[in-house]
């Protein structure tokens, strides 16, 4: 009696508090509805098979097919309902299928588990990703490539340590990021091909006691083949975590980039100038152009990092085969692939509008004896100096320009005399920037000539 009373006064409450409280914490639909396209496929696929093999009757798969096509409409139409209590997309989908069909649609779940069908859809959506991934990167790179192509011999400071080191041509360092794009997507085709094998037939771990035919659901999905091991194929997403490496680093690539663009458009670089489109004003200082679009590239990086580590941390003490802590692996790939399309879209908007200013960039090549390095190699090359040594006098060369306050090149022939007395009229020819530029021919160097061959070889390989 006592404890009939003690529970009365608890008991309606926890009937009802931890039940909201637990569908709050099971339910995924309101992240999981984005993998409806691919859930219908998968079912479609999957009724498709147990009809070939005579599991289901031709009628009932014909009736389960037609009808997830009209959820999948109701769906794009924005008509569907979507339930909490039905905890995810999978039974919601399932649900409705009944309400349409009746009888055949609770057929539709022999031979599979949700943890099948989550893998698969999931696989899905990632590889699509993968594509997406891919043709964003070809329109930055083709961007890329007309800024390079119009300054193929534009010449500005090269950095290191973000000092001026050495002049560069800014086709040469467009075509730096082309190449590292070229990367990213090669990362992005490695994973989609590692991931491209079919889960589905492994059913809840173990496999099936039904004849299934998993060549059939693969092919038809447009996997390559289905995955050799029921537990692995259910439990592991390596394949999210790969796409999210490859999203990690080309978020890396464009962060760079951005941050790029940030220094180069305040007005001590101006060396660029970002659209209206991509800039934004201030509400105070009216003669600020804020670059706005480059500093969120280059946040969303964060963004992107975050969601591979939660991952990796949310499967890393996990038993085979399926745990609901899976079910997390989701909103951080979505997270992070939205991040990175958004990225990818804004960079190429900026580098497609952007105007570089080669006045300016020339000028600032030119300062900080960035042509320094020339005049050693010169010693080398003219009066066969010893590198070391040649270095040594460059030094000395270059204080004596500091002191003065001017340029190696404004420097007469008798003041250099004083350094080195075997300096001759022709070292003038290699102190300008152009100079300097046009003589790194080494392979790979960014002589504009070797720039546009590099030009040539991407317009080629972009179709
Ligand atoms: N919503 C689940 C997820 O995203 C689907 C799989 C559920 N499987 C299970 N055995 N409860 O992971």
């Amino acid at each position: 009696m006592a404890d009939k009373s003690a529970n009365a006064m608890w008991g309606g409450r926890f009937a009802s508090g931890p039940d909201a409280i637990m569908e709050a914490i099971n339910a995924s639909i309101g992240f999981d509805q984005r993998l409806a396209p691919q859930d219908i496929a998968g079912s479609r696929a999957h009724a498709a098979m147990l009809a070939a093999t005579g599991i289901l009757t031709d009628r009932d798969a014909e009736a389960i097919r037609e009808g997830l096509l009209t959820v999948l409409s109701e769906i794009e139409a924005g008509t569907f309902r979507f339930s909490t209590a039905l905890e995810d997309i999978h039974m919601n989908v399932e649900s409705r299928l009944g309400e349409l069909v009746g009888e055949p649609a609770k057929r539709l779940h022999t031979a599979r588990s949700r943890n099948d069908q989550v893998a698969v859809d999931f696989r899905l959506w990632v590889r699509d990703q993968c594509d997406a991934a891919e043709e964003s990167l070809k329109a930055l790179q083709r961007a890329l490539l007309a800024q390079a192509g119009q300054g193929a011999d534009w010449v500005m400071p090269g950095f290191t340590h973000l000092q001026s080191a050495q002049p560069v041509t800014w086709g040469h360092h467009m075509m730096a990021y082309v190449e590292m794009l070229g990367r990213d997507r090669g990362r992005f085709a490695d994973a989609r091909r590692r991931m491209n094998e079919s889960p589905l037939g492994s059913a809840a771990l173990a496999g099936t006691s039904f004849p299934i035919d998993r060549e059939m659901t693969a092919r038809e999905l447009g996997f390559d083949r289905p995955m050799a091991n029921s537990l692995d194929a259910v439990s592991d997403r390596d394949f999210a975590l790969e796409f999210l490496g490859a999203a990690s680093i080309c978020a890396m690539h464009l962060s760079r980039l951005a941050e790029e663009l940030v220094i180069w458009s305040t007005a001590q670089f101006r060396f660029v100038r970002l659209s209206d489109r991509f800039s934004t004003g201030s509400s105070i200082m009216p003669q600020k152009r804020n670059p706005d679009a480059a500093e969120l590239v280059r946040a969303k990086t964060g963004r992107v990092f975050g969601a591979s580590v939660a991952l990796l941390t949310i499967m890393k003490g996990l038993p085979l085969a399926y745990s609901k802590d899976m079910q997390e692996d989701k909103e951080q790939v979505f997270d992070a692939a939205d991040s990175l399309m958004l990225a990818l879209a804004a960079t190429t908007g900026m580098m497609e509008d952007l105007r570089p200013d080669p006045e300016k960039m020339r000028a600032a090549a030119g300062a900080g004896f960035a042509t320094a390095t020339d005049l050693a190699d010169w010693l080398v090359r003219a009066k066969g100096m010893p590198f070391r040594e040649a270095h040594h006098v460059t030094g000395s060369l270059v204080a004596k320009a500091e002191g003065k306050g001017v340029d190696l090149s404004d420097l007469t022939l008798n003041e250099m005399r004083e350094v080195h007395d075997g300096i001759t009229e022709d070292v003038f020819a290699v102190l300008g920037v152009d100079n300097s530029v046009r003589s790194r021919t080494s392979y790979g160097g960014t002589s504009p000539e070797r720039v546009r061959e590099q030009i040539a070889r991407w317009t080629e390989l972009l179709g």
